[in-house]
């Protein structure tokens, strides 16, 4: 790979032993992937934040180079850590749960990252552009910013984003090659998608079937920011999707050649049978919505459902620290709180410890939380539309 005279002092160590072993780590994966060149990117976002994912190996890491001196070039943002960073104590997350990860804050905080929390920072102030270069990790945001922007970002990993948050760099593959973001694979959509969850469900099928191939989608009329991140949030955890084009949606679906392209169709049938598939349990003790963290409008639509009514379990909302501080503002956290609900900010259902909570059961609208909450958090899962998983829990 070429790498410049800047890059080269990098590689050599006279940048210092941090930036160096970050930049021989970028190099690594460039020359696997055969990389041409390193090239600038305008933002990154780190994932492996909850101590629940990366354990104390991981702290010790981000201690040991917060403490050499590590630091970002690039605004830089943060994935969800595993508790809310206010209301953990209140909420019952563990003491020594709590007390790892508040030193993974702290660390990420000495490098200069920006304390976002969320994985949708595209909603708090970390918005890349058409176009724009950019290594981001968290596959839910991946696939937004690719899919829905039209920036340009590998699935990267939590140490590759912080390798090129600390050298302001990225290796030219993969999903920054304009070649590399063709559709294999055109989905005929013939199901009518209803609510959010019915996008949810749409990706955990089609994930399944074009893994990590880049699909095509047809017939989808109309769908909001909260249905395209619900869709891609999906498809990212069910196969590992981390760009899809929508006709007529999304902005470089237009420039696609789609002729000859596998076929898939998408009915009621495969969509019900999707959510056959997720729903593991039959009563939540607890629903947990914003997955990915909620949107205001997200946050104000379970307000406005909640008024008058009265919550007989648990119901959180998962969301930014920034869209809950609006919220607040609107008067939307009162409402929630009133019914008996919850504006959890900063954390999310699945990098939280919930099975050390005593929850067994977990309601969500999300096909991405959906597939992943038996595994990392031992928990059955029902799989719903958010209005059927409130008339559940209402008393
Ligand atoms: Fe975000 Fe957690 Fe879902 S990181 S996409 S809310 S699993």
């Amino acid at each position: 790979m070429y790498l410049t005279k800047d890059q080269e002092r990098m590689l050599s160590g006279e940048e210092g032993e941090v930036v160096e072993r970050m930049f021989r780590l970028l190099v690594r994966l460039g020359d696997i992937y055969g990389a041409d060149r390193m090239i600038p990117i305008a933002s990154a976002q780190v994932a492996g934040v909850s101590y629940k994912s990366i354990g104390d190996p991981g702290l010790e890491f981000l201690e040991d180079i917060a403490a050499k001196g590590a630091k970002v070039r690039i605004p830089t943002t943060l994935n969800p850590p595993g508790m809310d960073l206010v209301d953990w104590r209140e909420l019952g997350f563990p003491e020594d749960f709590a007390e790892k990860q508040l030193r993974i804050m702290e660390a990420f905080r000495k490098m200069g990252i920006m304390m976002t929390a969320t994985c949708t920072p595209y909603l708090v102030g970390n918005l890349p552009r058409f176009g724009e270069h950019i290594a981001w990790s968290e596959s839910s945001a991946v696939s937004f910013a690719n899919s829905v922007i039209g920036a340009r970002t590998n699935r990267e990993g939590g140490p590759s984003a912080l390798a090129a948050a600390i050298c302001g760099l990225t290796p030219n593959y993969g999903l920054h090659l304009d070649e590399n973001r063709k559709p294999s694979y055109l989905i005929e959509v013939k199901a009518e998608l209803r609510n959010t969850s019915d996008f949810g469900a749409l990706g955990y099928h089609v994930g399944k079937i074009v893994k990590d191939k880049i699909p095509y989608f047809r017939g989808i009329r109309e769908a909001d920011v909260d249905q395209l991140k619900a869709l891609g949030a999906a498809m990212a955890a069910s196969g590992a999707v981390a760009l899809y084009h929508v006709e007529g949606i999304t902005p470089e679906a237009k420039q696609m050649d789609i002729s000859g392209l596998e076929r898939v169709e998408v009915g009621e049938q495969e969509l019900r049978a999707a959510y056959e598939k997720l729903n593991t349990g039959s009563s939540p003790d607890i629903v947990i919505l914003g997955c990915p963290h909620a949107s205001l409008k997200e946050i104000a639509t379970l307000a406005s459902k909640l008024e008058g009514k009265r919550l007989r379990k648990p119901v959180w909302i998962c969301t930014s620290r920034a869209t809950k501080e609006a919220a607040t503002r609107m008067g939307l956290t009162g409402a929630i709180e009133a019914a008996g609900g919850r504006v959890v900010a900063d954390t999310c259902t699945v990098v939280s410890p919930i099975e050390r909570m005593g929850y067994r059961t977990v309601g969500v609208d999300s096909g991405k939380a959906a597939n992943y909450l038996p595994g990392f958090c031992k928990q059955q899962v029902v799989f719903k539309s958010l209005d059927e998983l409130l008339e559940e829990m209402m008393a």
